[in-house]
C-alpha cells in the first residue's frame, strides 16, 4: 500500500510527490507548519494546531491556502488514505511559487500546502519514555521571533544533530543569563522539590506548544501547581524530574542534561502520571 500526499490541490505517491523549485519555502523557508499527534484513531488537539496556525501566518501576512473545514477535510483524507491509526499529521504553508526574490512576490500568488502522514507505532513511543531521553545544552542562537512556527528550522536542526553526536536526544537551547528556553523541537518543564512543575513563559523566546497547554490542563485534574517562570541548567540538573512536551513526545522524561542525571538518572513518577492521564484530558477529533 503506497504511502500518499496532499500536494497543492492533489492525492499524489508519497514517493512522487514534489513542489516546484521556486517554491518560497523550498528556496527561503518562507513558510509555517503543524504537526498534530494522531492516536487511536483521533486527532489529538487539532483546534489548538490550527488555531496556532493561524496565529502564524498571520504574523508572517500569509493566506490560508484553503479554508480551515476545507484543510481539516483534507488531513483526515491524508489520515485515511495512509491507514494512520497511531502517528502524525504533518502540514506545511508556504507563501507559494514565485521567481526568486526576498521581498514578497509583487503578482499575488497561492499559498502552497503540502500534507502528509505517517504512521508510528505507539509501542516504540512508550518504550523510549520508559527509558527517558539525555538532553544536552546548546547557546540560543535563533531569531527572536520562535513563537512562530515557521519552517526556517536550521538552528534546531543543528542542535539536534550536536544532541544526537554526544549520545543525548534532544538539545536545550539556552540563553546567556543560563536559563533554558526549550528544546530543538520540545517544551522543556522541571519538577521541583515540593512537586511543582515549572515551565518557561510562552509570551516570547518559545514556542507556545500545544502539548505544553494540555499538559497544564493535566496537572490541574491531577491537583498538581503549575508555575510558569524561568529557571536554569543548573536548577534542572538539581530538579526532582525533568522532562519535555510536544505533539510526537508526549510527556517525555528527561533523565540526564550535560551527562549529569537528574535525581536518581531514571524516569520520574510525576512525568508518568502526566503521560498516562494526558489522552482523557487532551482533545480528540475523530480522524475520519
Ligand atoms: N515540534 N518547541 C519547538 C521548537 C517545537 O518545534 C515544538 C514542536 C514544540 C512543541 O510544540 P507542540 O506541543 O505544539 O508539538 C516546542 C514539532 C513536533 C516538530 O517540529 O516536529
Amino acid at each position: 500500500m503506497p504511502r500518499i500526499a496532499y500536494v497543492n490541490g492533489r492525492y499524489v505517491r508519497h514517493a512522487a510527490a514534489a513542489v516546484h523549485v521556486e517554491d518560497r519555502g523550498y528556496q527561503l523557508a518562507d513558510g509555517v507548519y503543524e504537526v498534530c499527534e494522531i492516536a487511536r484513531g483521533f486527532i489529538i488537539d487539532e483546534t489548538g494546531h490550527l488555531d496556532r496556525l493561524d496565529r502564524s501566518l498571520r504574523e508572517l501576512r500569509m493566506d490560508w491556502p484553503l479554508d480551515r473545514r476545507a484543510l481539516q477535510l483534507v488531513m483526515r483524507e491524508v489520515v485515511r488514505r495512509n491507514h494512520v491509526v497511531n502517528g502524525l499529521v504533518y502540514l506545511q504553508v508556504t507563501r507559494g511559487v514565485a521567481p526568486r526574490d526576498h521581498a514578497f512576490p509583487t503578482k499575488p500568488v497561492r499559498p502552497a500546502l503540502v500534507v502528509t502522514a505517517k504512521r508510528m507505532d505507539p509501542r516504540a513511543a512508550q518504550k523510549k519514555a520508559d527509558k527517558g531521553m539525555s538532553v544536552i545544552t546548546v547557546p540560543e542562537n535563533r531569531w527572536e521571533r520562535v513563537d512562530i512556527k515557521t519552517i526556517g528550522l536550521l538552528p534546531n536542526v543543528l542542535a539536534r544533530q550536536a544532541a544526537i553526536e554526544a549520545g543525548a536526544q534532544e538539545a536545550w537551547f539556552v540563553d546567556p543569563d543560563g536559563t533554558v528556553k526549550e528544546g530543538a523541537s520540545t517544551n522543556a518543564w522541571i519538577v521541583t522539590a515540593d512537586g511543582t512543575l515549572v515551565t518557561r513563559p510562552a509570551d516570547f523566546g518559545i514556542l507556545r506548544g500545544i502539548t505544553r497547554g494540555t499538559v497544564m490542563k493535566v496537572a490541574d485534574s491531577l491537583g498538581l501547581a503549575v508555575e510558569e517562570r524561568t529557571f536554569t541548567v543548573e536548577e534542572a540538573q538539581e530538579a526532582r524530574e525533568a522532562f519535555v512536551t510536544s505533539a510526537t513526545s508526549l510527556v517525555t522524561p528527561v533523565v540526564s542534561i550535560d551527562g549529569k542525571p537528574v535525581a536518581n538518572g531514571h524516569p520520574g513518577s510525576v512525568a508518568r502520571s502526566l503521560r498516562d492521564a494526558f489522552f482523557a484530558i487532551a482533545e480528540k477529533s475523530p480522524s475520519c
